[in-house]
């Protein structure tokens, strides 16, 4: 960041299964941040059920903060501003759009549990760009795995190499400590003290006052598993983990403040700071571009009445944000200026004057912006956008008031490019197809149909549960697939043509009998790592 005393910024998500202590370890980064004094501040979407009226109430309750909020604090000279993303994994494409707009991620599992589907989902989705990875293996005070199971199966199952920078001494009951590979430091645990663990400084892991501090049996097998680590990992090289090859691992109990003093050390020291970002047009543009550009991710419309808005969620890529500024809405090509852009911090919201590349704004807006904008001084380029992701629950939606029809459209169309759902039309019989990930995202945009666009819908059941992009480089080609499997294609916003399966054989065996047409996981068709074959 050129001419500015700005501390550089460390903008990051945590990725975790529900349960696995995403909440608590939150909690506990911010109090040894120093962005809040007492615990119980930050409240978990966990216990939210699948209902609507029980997400709609969570929503009035807590305002802006259940989908995304920021959470941004100043700790060893850097800003970290901490993405929060839902707890509720019927909103998981909103925690992949999150995880577009930050340079590193957390990655929290449960020694108990070790890697479990959501974590392995979201893990895939960060590395998709390569994200840099930091790994806290939780709830050593519980007994788990063994720490060299956790190790190879975290490698195993994520395909990401693991580099330990500290070594639990024990588990469970006997959970004695945690020994720092990086500065030969043990911290030794003390159940139920939250702070000012005792520490013992050890020059080598054969000093004699290791076994007086943790008893013999668990100094041997320290040493022990010290040696296999040794042999089995190659040194931790920073430049590994910032190219998102390796991924450096903590051991502690988020509950107990255990462990958390040297992950977030970890994080200040070793976390990239704002990385250059990819544009549609191949180019990559860096945090240093004298220009403000950035870029909406999210858009966030809330659900209270009383201050029924949206919010668009904006990441500063380059230059420097300054409110009432006219900027360049490089989409539309129209002018766009905010008087009130918003800092987030929890439930908070403060406008701010001026915000730097990492940092996250709200824009409040009436529906110029969409998820994907880019907005620049002027350069007319475009970030490369968010790629969608096949959703796999499919349902018809039917409008159930003629006299409403203008609403209904206008609502679904808006929901859609809020991102709650994907809208995708079936040219055969022009019906319109919802996709989403999660039940929940169906009851939501029923709700809201009724609620904020006067509109009441149904919805029909189809028998598909996977979805690809489809292309073909012959035109001739595509247009015959895409008439013999008519009642399977659906067009995405974009018109673009999507296949529906039933399940994932039956996409795959299709796109076997057609070599010729390419499938992609995912809406972006640029990107080979994408396709499916
Ligand atoms: P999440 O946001 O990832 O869903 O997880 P959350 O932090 O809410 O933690 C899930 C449960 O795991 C909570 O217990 C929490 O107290 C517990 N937990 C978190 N870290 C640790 C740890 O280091 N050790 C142990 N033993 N437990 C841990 P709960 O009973 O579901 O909720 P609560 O009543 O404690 O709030």
């Amino acid at each position: 960041m050129p001419e500015t005393t700005e501390p550089t910024r460390l903008t990051f998500a945590i990725i975790s299964h529900p349960d696995a202590g995403k909440t608590t370890i939150t909690e506990k980064i911010l109090l040894f941040g120093g962005a809040i004094h007492t615990a119980g501040a930050v409240k978990s979407g966990k216990n939210l059920r699948s209902t609507v009226s029980d997400f709609m109430a969570m929503e009035k309750e807590r305002g802006i903060s259940i989908s995304t909020s920021v959470m941004g604090f100043n700790y060893r000279g850097r800003r970290f501003n901490l993405l929060d993303t839902p707890g509720h994994a019927d909103f998981s494409e909103d925690t992949y759009r999150t995880l577009t707009a930050v340079d590193s991620a957390l990655m929290v599992i449960d020694s108990v549990k070790g890697v479990e589907e959501r974590t392995r989902q979201l893990c895939e989705i960060a590395r998709m760009r390569a994200t840099p990875i930091m790994t806290f293996m939780n709830k050593l005070d519980r007994e788990g795995k063994d720490p060299v199971e956790l190790l190879d199966e975290t490698e195993r199952e994520l395909d990401l190499k693991v580099s330990p920078l500290s070594w639990p001494i024990g588990q469970g009951s006997e959970f004695k400590g945690v020994y720092s590979l990086r500065t030969g430091r043990i911290v030794l645990f003390k159940p139920h003290q939250t702070q000012d663990f005792p520490e013992l400084v050890i020059e080598d892991i054969g000093d004699p006052k290791l076994d007086q501090a943790v008893g013999e049996h668990l100094a041997r097998k320290l040493r022990e598993e010290m040696e296999l680590v040794r042999g089995v990992h190659p040194e931790f090289r920073v430049e590994d983990y910032l190219s998102g090859r390796v991924t450096p691992v903590f051991f502690g109990s988020a509950l107990n403040n255990f462990g958390v003093q040297e992950l977030i050390d970890a994080l200040a020291e070793m976390a990239p700071a704002p990385l250059p970002k990819p544009t549609v047009e191949g180019g990559l543009i860096d945090p240093d571009f004298k220009e403000m550009s950035g870029f909406v991710f999210k858009i966030h419309a809330n659900l209270d009445p009383r201050h029924r808005d949206r919010v668009a969620y904006f990441r500063i890529c380059s230059g420097k944000f300054e409110r009432n500024e006219m900027y360049y809405h490089t989409g539309t090509g129209k002018s766009f200026r905010s008087s009130n852009p918003t800092a987030f911090m929890a439930q908070n919201r403060d406008i701010i004057d001026v915000a730097y590349p990492g940092d996250i704004i709200g824009f409040h807006d009436t529906g110029t912006l969409k998820i994907g904008d880019t907005l620049t001084q002027g350069a007319k380029f475009r970030f490369k956008g968010i790629p969608r992701f096949a959703p796999q629950i499919f349902r018809i939606i039917l409008n159930t008031d003629p006299l409403k029809s203008k609403q209904f459209q206008k609502g679904l169309e808006q929901l859609a490019e809020e991102g709650v759902v994907q809208l995708f039309i079936r040219p055969q019989t022009n019906q319109r197809i919802l996709g989403v990930v999660g039940q929940l995202q169906l009851e939501v945009v029923q709700y809201r149909l009724e609620h904020e666009y006067g509109a009441s819908c149904k919805y029909e059941p189809v028998d598909f549960t996977t979805a690809c992009w489809i292309t073909c480089p012959d035109a001739k080609k595509l247009d015959t697939f895409l008439q013999r499997f008519s009642s399977r294609i659906v067009f995405d916003k974009d018109e673009r043509p999507v296949f529906l399966a039933e399940n994932r054989w039956v996409l795959d065996r299709t796109l076997k009998d057609f070599p010729e047409i390419k499938g992609y996981a995912t809406s972006d068709l640029e990107d080979p790592r994408n396709s499916l074959r």
